[in-house]
């Protein structure tokens, strides 16, 4: 157990799975009391109460992000749970590999209301909560997908790229109020989010081993390697730092070509 976040209490969106759960249990072992939000029900429920049961401070809110009154209610819940509010983590995200021409109107919005509108309704409520306390942090989760593009996921990069420059303009704009606004762009990741993206592909595991030749690294993130750098974000160690973004890639973003070494080392079947 770690005291980096004691005393503070942070609202993160997306808890009930992938990177989003591990910031939740990492934040709880650093001190932190946590809101788990998230659409999914038992997963949330369950996650914290097994946080709980070993001895952190967690809470599930239901809560879909694309709706207004229910993140203005979620940001209430979290400050009548636990006294305040101290960190807003958007991580709750979703992907759709379509071409723009195959997109209806409502994929569309759908995307780019989980992905970026959430941000804004969790600032447009949250504000005045962080704004009490003389240091509070939003951590943006943005993507490879900030920087450079991907095939027939058009939404998603639009998306992403958004969530990037939408961290600094929070930054900036809050950043006499004591908040400080960071963004963490992660790479392959091993989530329930890739491992659903890879199944739609005819071999999965081939599917992997073809992304996976692009990482110098050779192996796919954990949700854990990207929680530390939202803790990061979320404490004093960045004291300073605002308006940035911390790529966590493997080595993805460092080359445009690169000869593979032949030393990939993959994830468990799937
Ligand atoms: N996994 C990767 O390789 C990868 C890479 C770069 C960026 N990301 C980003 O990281 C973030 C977390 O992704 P993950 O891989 O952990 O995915 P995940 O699917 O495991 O978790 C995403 C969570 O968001 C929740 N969510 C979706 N729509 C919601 C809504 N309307 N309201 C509330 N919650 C909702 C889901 O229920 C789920 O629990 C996303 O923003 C994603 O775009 C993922």
């Amino acid at each position: 157990m770690g005291t980096r976040l004691q005393h503070q209490v942070a609202w993160i969106s997306g808890a009930a799975s992938g990177m989003g759960e591990g910031i939740a249990r990492l934040f709880t072992r650093e001190g932190a009391a946590v809101a788990l939000v998230d659409v999914q029900i038992a997963r949330g429920v369950a996650i914290a109460g097994e946080i709980r049961a070993e001895g952190g401070r967690a809470v599930f809110i239901e809560c879909d992000v694309r709706n207004e009154a229910a993140v203005r209610a979620s940001m209430e819940q979290t400050v009548r749970e636990f006294g305040g509010l101290h960190t807003i983590v958007n991580c709750a995200g979703i992907v759709q590999v379509k071409l723009l021409h195959e997109l209806d109107e409502a994929d569309w919005d759908q995307l780019m209301d989980v992905n970026v509108k959430s941000i804004f309704l969790s600032i447009k409520h949250g504000i005045a909560h962080l704004k009490k306390n003389p240091r509070s942090y939003v951590v943006n989760i943005g993507s490879i997908g900030s920087f450079i593009s991907q095939s027939s996921t058009p939404a998603y990069i639009a998306s992403k790229g958004a969530v990037l420059m939408l961290s600094k303009s929070i930054a900036l704009d809050y950043a006499a109020d004591g908040v400080r606004c960071n963004c963490v762009c992660p790479g392959i990741t091993d989530t329930p989010m890739l491992r659903k993206h890879l199944n739609m592909n005819k071999d999965p595991g081939a599917a992997l081993r073809n992304r996976l030749r692009r990482v110098p690294m050779g192996v796919p993130l954990t949700a854990h390697d990207i929680a530390k750098a939202v803790l990061y974000f979320s404490c004093e160690d960045s004291a300073g730092v605002t308006g940035t973004s911390l790529v966590i890639d493997g080595g993805y973003l460092a080359a445009a070509e690169w000869e593979h070494p032949g030393k990939t080392r993959f994830m468990e079947p799937l």
